[in-house]
């Protein structure tokens, strides 16, 4: 009776799971930060995302691992066709042409020091020189075959640029997935370590978005709305769930989720230290995050509660 008047239920679906990329073969390597978790190789992303798919996931979420030496502090790495994301879903597409593959488009993994975009004299982060690249960037993981591209960025004006340049390259297919409210937030040092992104110098706060507002996100999805973006994206997740449910109640449009790094890792770490149970905190957090309004989540922990 009680699961007959269920108002929420999990199921794969719902879920897209983030992978991290690295160059060359047969590598998968754990990640300190992130227990479970790990950095895979080409040919061990596909055997990971054909068992995901297995499971029945539908979408995967790529974000690359670069080697120190091909970073510099334009990011330049990010348009390189032949680079490990562009690799990465050509194979994934080959091997799992119904699996959707989503990229994430900002230049943090690529530049020496850890931001977004490109920094100016000052070392503040210039928006419209980033904006330009970040939409080629878009083109690059279109062409290779991505089905959406994800801008995590946060720069002003980018999904009506990215929509620009894909539509007048004949992408019209494929689809934006808009950080629309990603918050300056402390919950992302396992990722960052996971990629080696960790910043050197400076914040994000000049990009993204103060934890102390709520109205700025909707005035966001507005703007992301009106330069064509197909779905809205709340990140973190479990500190924001006002958020999440003031956007649905805001737009038509899908509504995702990222449960990151640090809300996965703290979990984790207690799990460990034997003060709480991992799966049943999972999917209590993740009820939550559904209830709260979210049509999908990205998740770390997403194979602990199915
Ligand atoms: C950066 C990016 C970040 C995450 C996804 N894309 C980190 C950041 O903004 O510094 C974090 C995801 C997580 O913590 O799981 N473009």
């Amino acid at each position: 009776m009680r699961t007959l008047v269920e108002e929420t239920s999990l199921s794969p679906s719902d879920f897209v799971v983030p992978l991290f990329v690295v160059p060359g073969e047969q590598r998968r390597e754990p990640i300190a930060s992130m227990p479970g978790v790990q950095r895979l190789s080409g040919d061990e992303l596909v055997k990971e995302a054909t068992r995901l798919h297995s499971l029945g996931i539908l979408a995967v979420a790529l974000f690359p691992v670069v080697p120190y030496p091909q970073k510099d502090p334009q990011g330049s790495g990010a348009l390189d066709e032949k680079g490990v994301i562009p690799v990465c879903v050509q194979k994934l597409k080959r091997a799992l042409p119904s699996l959707c593959v989503i990229t994430d488009v900002a230049l943090d993994p690529y530049t020496t020091h850890g931001h977004d975009g490109i920094l100016g004299v000052a070392g503040d982060v210039r928006n419209d020189e980033t904006v330009e690249r970040l939409a080629q960037m878009a083109l690059v993981h279109a062409r290779a075959g991505a089905d959406f591209v994800a801008p995590s960025d946060m720069m002003d004006g980018r999904v009506g640029a990215i929509r620009k340049v894909l539509d007048g390259n004949l992408h019209c297919d494929t689809g934006i997935l808009s950080y629309t409210a990603k918050y300056a937030s402390s919950l992302y040092g396992p990722f960052r370590e996971a990629l080696g992104s960790s910043l050197q110098q400076g914040d994000k706060k000049s990009y993204q978005m103060n934890p102390a507002n709520s109205r700025e996100a909707l005035l966001e999805a507005t703007l992301d709305e009106e330069e064509g973006a197909d779905i809205l994206m709340v990140k973190p997740a479990l500190f924001y769930l006002d958020v999440i449910a003031k956007l649905r109640a805001h737009t038509q449009l899908p509504i995702c989720a990222y449960h990151v790094s640090g809300e996965y890792a703290m979990v984790m770490a207690a799990h460990e230290r034997g003060m709480l149970d991992a799966r049943s905190v999972f999917r209590e957090a993740l009820l939550s995050i559904k209830r709260a309004g979210a049509d999908m989540i990205f998740s770390y922990a997403t194979e602990m509660v199915l």
